[in-house]
């Protein structure tokens, strides 16, 4: 699956040889493989193929346009968080049959452009919101499919920032009170209960925790129907890790037999959610040396990506692998090194503690940078947001355009304002 590999000492992208990629469109850029985004969507799809499913992409983690529309074009579905991730959705061809929307703080707009698109399901979080979306509903004289996410109270094993289904969260609605949730739904005009959902958190690295959600969860359609109320599909959400140093997480076909030994018998459709096994290994940010510093206590290499290009290191503590784009032979002395950006704080590090053989100029590609990268980032410092751009063979596609200074203000006022106070 590893598109980004060295070929006579220098890393491509798929067949482009990263340098020329820096050359023609400057640094920092994230560089994405078109052939790693396939693959590991139809690893998904090939993995679920004997039961009734439908992958919906989890848009939050790599958003742009033309990711959307390349997962769009093999037939994927998309879970949303927001009103602007739809609008990418649409705006990409995808399929708003096939989408799904969660999020705890749905707004009325964001229903009412849900509902008339006709998305698949709203994946409801609380009572509060299922009683605005029945109204929404009927003001427009749609029905809404519904979903409640359950908190099924499962330790997910990571991150704390990352965890979502654990009672602490302020996702989901308590395992232990959802039947009565669900039986008001059943009850609303303008709702129709279709689904089930859960999602216990992100960068999951053992099995455990989902299977039994899915168990509790599976006991709960159990109690449901006992009670008259139908459940058609199971979305079991996303979040299975990826490798970024020496993770070992479940491969895809181990986790789709684990869920499919205990869905086995049931005629429920399942829904996935995955984001960052889809495109987390098909990108890397690649940035240049600006200097080396050296000091008593330590060695930098201060590069031109920073922490308003890439938060995960400096917001989760997050380990990303770093490599020389062309890696020095011989008389470079190795050193350990941080490597750190531009902006003004002590957070704005890449990595730390790299053994690396560096000279000022040389380009460094940060590995697994292809989920929560981009759509990370802010302007921070008032630094434009970096290109991204899309590998296809031999071809090299501009995705997005680096921002210019004045995408910086857009928006922003100069105002006429009276005397000095
Ligand atoms: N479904 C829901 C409802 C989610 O909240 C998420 C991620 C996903 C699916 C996709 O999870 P995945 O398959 O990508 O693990 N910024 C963090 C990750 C935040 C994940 C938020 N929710 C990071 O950089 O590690």
């Amino acid at each position: 699956l590893n598109n980004f590999t060295l070929r006579n000492g220098v890393l491509h992208a798929e067949d482009i040889a990263l340098p020329s990629v820096a050359k023609r469109f400057g640094t920092p850029c994230y560089v994405y493989s078109r052939r790693a985004i396939e693959a590991a969507w139809r690893v998904f799809d090939d993995a679920f193929a004997g039961h009734d499913h439908l992958i919906c992409y989890a848009v939050k983690a790599n958003s742009n346009l033309a990711v959307l529309n390349l997962l769009a074009r093999l037939g994927s579905g998309f879970d949303i968080v927001s009103g602007g991730e739809l609008e990418r959705v649409l705006a990409a061809g995808g399929d708003p049959a096939k989408v799904v929307f969660s999020g705890v703080a749905k707004t009325e707009a964001e229903m009412r452009r849900a509902l008339e698109v006709g998305i698949l399901c709203f994946n409801v979080e609380s009572e509060p919101e299922l009683e605005r979306l029945a109204a929404v509903a009927q003001s427009l004289n749609r029905r809404a499919r519904v979903s409640l996410r359950i908190n099924p109270d499962v330790d997910p094993d990571t991150h704390p920032y990352i965890a979502t289904g654990l009672s602490e969260n302020k996702f989901g609605i308590d395992i232990h009170a959802v039947e009565r949730v669900y039986r008001r739904a059943a009850d609303l005009p303008g709702i129709d209960v279709t689904g089930v959902d859960f999602h216990i958190g992100s960068q999951l690295t053992r099995i455990e925790p989902i299977t039994d959600a899915l168990e509790r969860v599976l006991a709960l359609i159990d109690r449901l129907q006992g009670q008259g109320i139908e459940i058609s599909h199971l979305d079991v959400g996303g979040g299975v890790a990826i490798r970024y140093r020496d993770e070992t997480p479940p491969s895809i076909g181990t986790y789709a037999r684990q869920l499919l030994a205990r869905l086995e018998s049931r005629p429920l459709r399942v829904l996935l959610e995955p984001g960052r096994a889809i495109v987390g290994n098909a990108g890397v940010l690649l940035t240049r040396v600006e200097y080396l510093k050296h000091t008593a206590q330590r060695h930098f290499a201060i590069v031109d990506a920073a922490m308003n290009d890439l938060l995960r290191p400096a917001l989760y503590d997050a380990w990303m692998a770093i490599e020389a784009v062309v890696p020095r032979e011989g008389d470079t002395p190795t050193r350990r090194y941080d490597v750190v950006g531009p902006v003004c704080e002590s957070a704005d590090f890449l990595a730390r503690d790299r053994e690396l053989a560096l000279a000022a100029g040389d380009l460094l590609a940060v590995r697994s940078a292809g989920a929560y990268g981009f759509v990370m980032s802010s302007n921070y410092n008032s630094r434009p947001r970096p290109a991204e751009l899309l590998a296809d063979g031999e071809v090299i596609h501009l995705i997005r355009e680096r921002e210019c200074s004045d995408a910086l203000w857009a928006g922003e006022r100069l105002v006429m304002l009276g005397p000095e106070r």
